[in-house]
């Protein structure tokens, strides 16, 4: 049974796990991916829609995808895949999770001690003036915009605190992934192509470091022949056996 197999790896690294995840956690929810055959990509360029000069010469581009892509983002709900990372962290299974994800799913499900390397949607902040604005503040200004860019009184586009192409990562995001993956003898891969750097090269660094791979992840990755485990099972079904096991094994977890 997978989710048996999987719960004793996690076991045996006594919580120095690192959980890494991308789009795939989400789809669920209703967010599409990135890469897969339906994906983002499939429909939009990726350079045109998230490479940092496009944004700041025409962002009516990104905020026109946004508007049916990104804003809608804030009514998502997190799924069972989200909801069994936060289990797995309340029950010292493992030591916290670093996501691609924009969309707050790991945050709105519980997930503490979190590094989103790639920037929430929670806020944005103006590129002339530098207010800083919610979620909330930004939909409305779009909702309310001809072009559906979001613009500041002072007449500055809004970006919102996400990474385009060619930003660097948050220091303070990454500063977290990198403590988590130090500190890691074990890091699962969970619904990313792992096709973007830098968060391709964590798992080769806890690789290198003499530590284990697993993937749950319906694709291919460039990592697959390094895994000690691969599960290419959809995320909601192995994540709902996950949950149901730990329900029932929860007194012999809690008493370690
Ligand atoms: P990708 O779209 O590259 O990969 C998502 C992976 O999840 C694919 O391999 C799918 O097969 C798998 N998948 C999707 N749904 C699944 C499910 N229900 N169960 C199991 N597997 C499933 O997305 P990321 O790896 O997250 O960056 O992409 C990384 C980065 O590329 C994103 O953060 C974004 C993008 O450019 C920026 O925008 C900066």
């Amino acid at each position: 049974m997978d989710s048996k197999i999987f719960l004793d790896k996690l076991k045996a690294h006594a919580g120095k796990v690192a959980i890494l995840t991308g789009a795939g956690v989400s789809t669920p929810s209703g967010i599409p991916d990135f890469r897969s055959p339906n994906g983002i990509y499939s429909k939009y360029d990726p350079e045109e829609l998230f490479g940092l000069d496009n944004f700041l010469s025409h962002p009516s581009y990104f905020y026109k995808f946004a508007a049916d892509n990104i804003f809608t983002m804030k009514d998502a709900k997190p799924n069972v895949v989200h909801h069994m990372v936060a289990k797995l962290e309340s029950l010292h299974l493992i030591n916290g999770v670093i996501t691609q994800n924009i969309d707050m799913l790991h945050k709105k499900a519980g997930s503490v001690n979190l590094a989103e390397v790639h920037g929430s949607i929670e806020k944005g902040h103006c590129l002339r003036c530098g207010r800083v604005y919610s979620l909330d503040e930004m939909y409305n200004l779009t909702s309310n915009s001809p072009d559906k860019v979001a613009r500041c009184e002072c007449g500055g586009i809004i970006k919102p605190d996400i990474i385009f192409f060619g930003e660097p990562l948050s220091e303070s995001e990454i500063e977290k992934a990198y403590a988590m993956i130090e500190s890691s003898t074990l890091i699962v891969a969970m619904g990313t192509s792992l096709a973007v750097y830098p968060v391709a090269s964590f798992p080769q660094i806890v690789l290198r470091n003499k530590g284990e791979l697993v993937i749950v992840n319906m694709g291919a990755t460039q990592l697959d022949s390094e895994a000690s485990l691969i599960f290419k099972v959809p995320l909601e079904h192995f994540a709902q056996e996950v949950l149901s096991l730990l329900a029932y094994t929860r007194p012999a977890l809690d008493s370690k």
